[in-house]
């Protein structure tokens, strides 16, 4: 058989544990796996492309059959450039389906000889998304185990305020609890 490359598309901003865990599944079926990062100009993204490409390829870099670049323009296209026959795309919950079905179907039209496989990552990421993250993230809240280190520290560093105001109230709060607690022992 011949050797299998497959293209991972996505916008990875940022990249999570659920992306990484697909990866390394990826990284295991395949004997080459390209991750493509979407080169976006319609939306604004949280990180740069640079920044993107510079955290997938350290959370990478023990996977030798991995490599990370970035694309723009239609997909398909991209992945017959680089001589990918498949794409692969994770599936979450029952909600992606619908999303990635129409997708899949799409590029089949746009390039039938293109294969898409699905693959589940691990349940307990199951409710992790990039938007979500994102979400938290700009309030200041925990995102630990969501998405891998390197990648916490990065938005701890772009979201300094955000971080540092939520942490500020969290301890304004746990002093007035612990107030009110002496308060009424005190009764
Ligand atoms: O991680 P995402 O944002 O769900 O990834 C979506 C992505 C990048 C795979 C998709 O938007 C895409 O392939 N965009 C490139 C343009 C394209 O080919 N569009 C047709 C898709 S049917």
């Amino acid at each position: 058989m011949s050797k299998v490359s497959a293209l991972y598309p996505g916008s990875f901003d940022p990249p999570t544990n659920g992306h990484l865990d697909l990866i390394e599944r990826g990284a295991k079926i395949f004997e080459e796996l390209v991750v493509g990062i979407l080169r976006n100009s319609e939306k604004s993204p949280m990180f740069s492309l640079a920044e993107r490409l510079e955290m997938l390829k350290t959370l990478t870099a023990h996977l030798k059959n991995v490599r990370i670049e970035a694309f723009h323009g239609l997909m398909v296209e991209y992945a017959k450039s680089i001589d990918a026959t498949c794409v692969l795309r994770g599936i979450r919950a029952v909600s992606d389906y619908e999303y990635e079905l129409q997708m899949a179907l799409m590029n089949r039209k746009l390039e039938p000889t293109l294969e898409t496989v699905f693959m589940m990552p691990a349940d307990k990421y199951s409710y992790v998304s990039s938007r979500l993250v994102r979400e938290v993230a700009q309030i200041g809240g925990p995102v630990k185990g969501l998405v891998p280190e390197v990648v916490e520290q990065k938005l701890r560093e772009k979201l300094e305020p955000a971080y540092k105001f939520h942490d500020e109230m969290q301890e304004a709060t746990a002093r007035s609890s612990g107030a009110r607690e002496k308060k009424r022992k005190r009764k």
